[in-house]
């Protein structure tokens, strides 16, 4: 195929309705000029990104209006807008791994163009990591403190499956899949730089680690153990053998 050709079309006019509304002609020529790329996995990483800041930019949009319902005690709503944020978040950790059909050498290649760019300039991370404090005030005030609820409450002495259970458990999902995004772009850095090395910089890679184990909502986390001391206060910290107990009834 004739790449020049296909070159000067792929970008389109940007005339028709379809391009207008989209905006087609600044999207598509967000990413370098076809000649500028440096090899030939940095359209990919280009374009990776700038989806993952998209996707991100639709997440924080998306919280602001879950903010809203749960203020207004919509649980439907607020359900089926977590649903989205959850949907986006798992769509983000697969594109990771498109990452991973990158070569480490093709990586460093693109790599000498990043100057000391890092992650943690991004405009979507750095608007996500301000948001949860406020949502889980919200959460706190409108859907445990006005009733007289407690965590332990909705998830133990009191479980019901009601809707304060159902907005904590969108929380905790919601917390669970930033981590496993976390997680994956981890082990991306393991298959491209590796773990030992520095950041652009200067920070160790290993720094990521700590991040990895911050939660947005510790609470959440927390009633879980809470729950196993207090059912395990039945059977002690080791429980006896239920085979052991069969056999002492058969004696
Ligand atoms: C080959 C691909 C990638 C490599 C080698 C890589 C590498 C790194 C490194 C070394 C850091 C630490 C930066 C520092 O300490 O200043 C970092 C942070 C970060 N990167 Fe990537 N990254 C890659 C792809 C991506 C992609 C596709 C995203 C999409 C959003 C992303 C988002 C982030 C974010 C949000 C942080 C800050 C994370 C935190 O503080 O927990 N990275 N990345």
């Amino acid at each position: 195929m004739e790449r020049e050709y296909f070159y000067s079309i792929m970008n389109g006019q940007g005339t028709l309705d379809y391009e207008i509304y989209l905006n087609t002609h600044a999207l598509l020529s967000c990413q370098k000029d076809y000649q500028e790329l440096c090899n030939q996995d940095e359209l990919q990483f280009q374009i990776v990104h700038q989806s993952e800041e998209l996707w991100m930019k639709l997440i924080a949009y998306t919280l602001l209006d879950i903010d809203d319902y749960i203020q207004k005690e919509n649980t439907n709503r607020v359900i089926t807008l977590f649903n989205r944020v959850h949907g986006i978040q798992k769509i983000m950790i697969q594109q990771l791994s498109l990452l991973e059909t990158m070569s480490p050498k093709e990586y460093q290649e693109i790599r000498i163009h990043l100057g000391n760019g890092s992650g943690q300039e991004s405009p979507g991370f750095r608007t996500i990591m301000k948001m949860y404090q406020p949502l889980w005030k919200s959460f706190k005030t409108f859907y445990l403190d006005k009733h007289g609820l407690t965590l332990e409450k909705i998830y133990d002495t009191e479980y019901s499956h009601c809707n304060a259970y159902m907005i904590a458990e969108a929380l905790a999902e919601y917390d669970e899949l930033f981590q496993k995004f976390r997680y994956h772009h981890i082990q991306l850095i393991h298959r491209t730089i590796g773990m030992g090395s520095q950041s652009l910089k200067g920070r160790p890679v290993e720094l990521l680690e700590s991040g990895m184990r911050m939660k947005f909502f510790p609470e959440l986390w927390e009633v879980r153990n809470k729950m196993t001391d207090a059912w395990g206060l039945q059977y002690g910290k080791v429980r006896e053998s239920i085979a052991n107990k069969e056999k002492s009834i058969a004696i």
